[in-house]
């Protein structure tokens, strides 16, 4: 989708970190942006810094586990500004420790938010998304999704993760005579409160946990900086959106593991 200018962003999570990052980015190309999230007043505040800085932005609470609020900020972002073009999937949560303490709970948090969210606003958007195409669909999945640090305590985020990717290829697939890109955005480490997912996690999902956040945490990209690759490759209609520059050697470990796999096959 190369033209932004005037076009209609909807962004999940966009309260806190990447989501506020992309709806500045989104902004600052022109587009009228929905910031949404679990968090309203965070949303609201996002809402504000962007119609502060002259630009057209509403803010709506939305919990992605849940249809019928999906069902309504799709109906407020019409309400709004008439129609959709393009759909941020970025709303995320991540439970920190080793699987095999990982409980029923943690699991079914993990994925109705970071995979049934996404499929979900999928949906929900997708008849929005056409009518007004081109557009286009960018899903926040994560590096841990394509090649896992095995040793970070990371396993239900990460393994949440990778359905993302391979749901947004396939989706890719289909999608691809309708007029719609999709986009998967793979960051690495991004200076966010992701470590501080547990403070969404519902009560009747089990006991919220103290997490202590690795020193690399802080010393990630600038989310304003993602959301700023995020424009160019909608633009660009690009597949994957890597952000950081260790994300190659990560990949390059992975193809090595399976191409040593191979060989074994093949000899
Ligand atoms: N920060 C990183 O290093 C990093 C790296 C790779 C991928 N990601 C992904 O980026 C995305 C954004 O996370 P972030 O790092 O900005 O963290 P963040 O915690 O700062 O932002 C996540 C946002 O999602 C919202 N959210 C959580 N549950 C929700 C729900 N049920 N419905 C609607 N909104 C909900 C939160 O309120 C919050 O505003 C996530 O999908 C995360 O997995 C982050």
């Amino acid at each position: 989708m190369e033209q932004l200018i005037d076009r209609v962003a909807v962004v999940t999570g966009a309260a806190s970190g990447i989501g506020r990052g992309l709806a500045h980015a989104f902004a600052d190309a022109g587009m009228r942006v929905v910031v949404a999230d679990v968090d309203a007043a965070g949303a609201a505040s996002v809402a504000a810094e962007l119609a502060a800085a002259g630009h057209e932005a509403v803010s709506h609470r939305v919990d992605v586990t849940d249809p019928g609020s999906i069902a309504a900020l799709a109906q407020a972002a019409v309400d709004a500004f008439g129609a959709v073009h393009l759909l941020a999937n970025n709303a995320g949560v991540m439970p920190v420790g080793p699987l095999a303490e990982a409980s029923e709970h943690d699991w079914t948090w993990t994925f109705d938010v970071n995979v049934r969210g996404v499929v979900r606003c999928v949906q929900a958007f997708l008849p929005h998304l056409s009518a007004s195409a081109p557009a286009h669909i960018v899903n926040t999945a994560s590096m841990a999704g394509l090649a896992p640090r095995v040793k970070a305590n990371l396993g239900v985020y990460s393994t949440s993760k990778a359905a993302v990717v391979v749901y947004s290829e396939v989706l890719r697939a289909e999608l691809a005579t309708s007029g719609i890109g999709v986009s998967v955005l793979c960051p690495g480490p991004v200076s966010t409160r992701i470590w501080e997912s547990e403070r969404n996690r519902p009560a009747h999902l089990g006991e919220t946990r103290s997490v202590s956040a690795p020193e690399r945490a802080s010393a990630g990209l600038d989310p304003l900086e993602v959301g700023r690759m995020v424009v160019e490759a909608v633009r660009h209609d690009r597949p994957y959106i890597f952000t950081n520059a260790g994300s190659k050697a990560r990949i390059d470990g992975r193809i090595a593991g399976l191409q040593e796999a191979l060989g074994i096959v093949e000899s």
